[in-house]
């Protein structure tokens, strides 16, 4: 039995009321140090939010875009307008595809039914389904990960894939607090995640607030951990991906992949199956979102380059299939990674 004292953070994505009601967002650019809730009872909100990171990861993106084209309805009922912000929604970001999937299944309903003055609560209904979907899917998945670790195990993840970037247990994070809820304990490395520091800010703060013992180090430390520490596994999320099973996550998992295969520790991806785009096969397809240059030269407001330096900010890498152990899904464990592997489990 679990016997540490845990305290579960408030949710990231929150529906408030019913139809006339409100997206509550957990703003996760002030964390850890301010939890404070922001309301979006508009379109343009949301896109805000996405676009700044407010409401960060994959599956929490798509939940939180869903819910803005139920906004959308507020004018009163209208097919024009919920197509509308979706079409402007998928405009915030572009590398995560469960995004891109959450908008085409409100799409869906708009275009189900022909009755307009049903369209507010129908649209409401998928959005709040999308959310428990996601619930249902990052606990299955913390299940199968599970199995795979022993009791005591080492883990490295990067970035955040925890309740923060999902409906509840994360995805990566959902595997250790399934491990933790199992009574088996596991350390973790987490990476702080340059340049906007997910793991040092959100990651440390999930772990810590449900006492699993966290050791925080840059990303240019992993390696060296590998070499010098029993690391069991390597754990991270994703954002998108192929049939091939290429996987675009945060910038620096590409890194993480080849240090692991040089040191032999396993290289895990837990995603929902809302992350794969069986449309696309290879992952140099995947749309790189470029950020801007600030993020790098002046973190958090603070100058720490010269000014007018030249600076690339990619925000995501792609990992290929080979360097990737296996995959964990809700639907199970897909290893080898390959796309026959992949059809089989995740197009059933
Ligand atoms: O830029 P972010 O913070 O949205 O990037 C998030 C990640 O890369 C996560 O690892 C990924 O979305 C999976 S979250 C379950």
């Amino acid at each position: 039995m679990n016997t540490h004292h845990t305290h579960v953070p408030p949710a990231a994505v929150r529906w408030v009321g019913e139809t006339d009601g409100y997206l509550e967002l957990l703003d996760q650019t002030r964390l850890p140090t301010e939890l404070v809730q922001v309301p979006c009872r508009e379109v343009a909100q949301v896109w805000e939010a996405i676009k700044t990171l407010r409401v960060r990861g994959a599956p929490a993106i798509g939940i939180a875009a869903a819910y803005g084209v139920v906004l959308s309805q507020r004018e009163g009922p209208s097919r024009e307008r919920a197509l509308a912000a979706a079409d402007y929604l998928a405009t915030s970001r572009p590398t995560a595809v469960n995004l891109f999937w959450a908008l085409d299944r409100m799409r869906s309903v708009v275009h189900a039914h022909a009755e307009v003055d049903t369209l507010p609560p129908r649209l409401l209904r998928e959005a709040a389904q999308i959310h428990e979907e996601d619930r249902r899917m990052c606990r299955a998945i913390g299940r199968h990960g599970a199995a795979l670790l022993g009791d005591s195990a080492v883990v490295i993840t990067h970035c955040n894939a925890g309740g923060l970037a999902t409906s509840e247990y994360g995805t990566a994070l959902s595997v250790l607090f399934t491990c933790q809820d199992q009574g088996k304990s596991v350390r973790v490395f987490v990476d702080e995640t340059r340049p906007l520091w997910q793991g040092a800010r959100l990651t440390a703060w999930e772990l810590q607030q449900r006492g699993i013992a966290a050791t925080l180090i840059c990303d240019a430390m992993a390696a060296h951990v590998m070499q010098t520490h029993h690391v069991d596994a390597v754990i991270v999320g994703a954002d998108r991906i192929t049939a091939r099973g290429d996987v675009a996550n945060k910038i620096g998992t590409y890194s993480l992949a080849i240090a692991a295969r040089h040191h032999g520790v396993p290289f895990y991806v837990a995603a929902p199956s809302s992350t794969f785009d069986m449309a696309l096969r290879e992952g140099t397809h995947i749309p790189i979102e470029q950020r801007d240059a600030s993020e790098i030269a002046q973190p958090f407001g603070h100058a720490i380059a010269p000014a007018g330096i030249d600076v690339y900010n990619p925000a995501f890498d792609v990992t290929p299939a080979e360097l990737i152990t296996a995959l964990i899904t809700e639907r199970g464990i897909i290893t080898p990674v390959s796309e026959q592997e992949i059809r089989r489990v995740v197009d059933a």
